[in-house]
């Protein structure tokens, strides 16, 4: 603490997100990271770079990875925003559609970013509890709220809800401005961003850290109608005129174009999953039905921060949120077969103490 703090610095409680270890040899699922490399078109790009260009600033609007963005999705560039990280664009969303006189509602368990973004930006916010099942009700929402966001597939729950009842909703609520998470959507889930040119009051966010194995980059999305792209375009420019340095633009745009890798790695973490959903479900575990690159899993008679530590000192970095009805769950993430082989070992060793 310092005497030249300013009053709202003392009030914040970041985020804490999950550790990335300086030293000892860890399989590492505590931050749902990609187990496999990036797209090999992606580092020979950054190999092949003329580093020299890198005295001169990017492209303010990272036009390049923008116009890859848009040829994949097949929309408009203006649809399109691109940023230093989700976490970022989240940033710059909040701030500019949200504030003091307009409320927003998410899950009482979701992505634990959005009520930090909350506080930094005074924006008044209610949490909306998940059912009994840890699913997501639309129908729960209040309808005097400016804003509703939420992550799907959801986190930590790996919950999804068909795009289909999604536009139901985005029908009902035209007045309020609806926001999707879909950082986990690649892994089994299907993507909103084909509702955006329909629907004015929908914002898709997504990310390069999870599907496309560049969280180190840092790259997130939103995909909107060209209004709200224009608003949250806004805000960066009078924060930071170039949020996607020229190697993440670069680097982005060939892991988009790589379609062939990208199936490839989505498809063997799809596949681990479900073999190891399996045979936890086997053993005794609770497992939610994830259609992310986790699991979320209760392993009965166990307290969760226990199970994570037992796990560590096993050398397995898992994720536990101890807070209310979630706090014996262990938040998973999807490595190589032989990672989630010794996953299960390590669970089967802790169960038989
Ligand atoms: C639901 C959700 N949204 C956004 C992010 C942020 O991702 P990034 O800032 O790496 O793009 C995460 C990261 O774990 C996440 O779980």
């Amino acid at each position: 603490m310092s005497r030249f703090w300013s009053l709202k610095t003392h009030s914040l409680t970041p985020y804490v997100p999950g550790e990335q270890p300086k030293e000892g040899v860890y399989i590492k699922l505590n931050t749902n990271e990609n187990p496999y490399p990036p797209s090999p078109k992606a580092v020979e790009k950054i190999r092949n770079m003329d580093f020299t260009s890198l005295r001169l600033y990017p492209d303010p609007d990272g036009e390049l990875l923008k116009k890859a963005v848009s040829d994949y999705y097949n929309i408009s560039d203006k649809e399109v925003f691109v940023g230093n990280g989700s976490d970022e664009v989240l940033a710059l969303v909040f701030k500019a559609f949200f504030d003091e006189k307009a409320t927003i509602a998410f899950p009482d368990i979701t992505y634990s970013f959005y009520p930090v973004y909350c506080n930094l930006f005074e924006i008044p916010f209610l949490q909306i509890p998940l059912r009994e099942d840890l699913s997501i009700d639309l129908n729960d929402y209040p309808t005097d709220v400016k804003g509703i966001i939420f992550a799907n597939p959801n986190a930590p729950t790996g919950l999804y809800i068909e795009p289909r009842k999604i536009e139901e909703f985005l029908k009902l609520r035209s007045d309020t401005l609806v926001i999707v998470d879909e950082a986990y959507v690649d892994f089994g889930g299907k993507s909103c961003v084909d509702l955006v040119s329909r629907y004015d009051n929908l914002l898709v966010v997504q990310t390069f850290s999870k599907s496309r194995s560049l969280a180190g980059l840092r790259i997130g999305v939103a995909v909107g109608n060209s209004a709200l792209i224009e608003g949250i375009k806004r805000v960066k420019d009078s924060f930071n005129s170039y949020p996607v340095d020229k190697i993440a633009q670069l680097a982005g745009a060939a892991a988009i174009q790589d379609k062939e890798y990208f199936e490839t790695v989505r498809n063997k973490i799809i596949e681990t999953r479900e073999k190891t959903k399996n045979i936890f479900r086997e053993m005794g575990l609770i497992v939610t039905d994830s259609k992310a690159n986790f699991l979320f899993v209760k392993i009965p008679g166990i307290p969760g921060p226990r199970a994570m530590e037992k796990l560590r000192q096993q050398g397995i970095l898992v994720r536990n949120f101890n807070t209310g009805r979630i706090s014996d769950y262990l938040r998973i993430t999807i490595g190589t077969d032989e990672e989630m082989a010794k996953v299960v070992e390590s669970i089967k060793v802790i169960m038989a103490e």
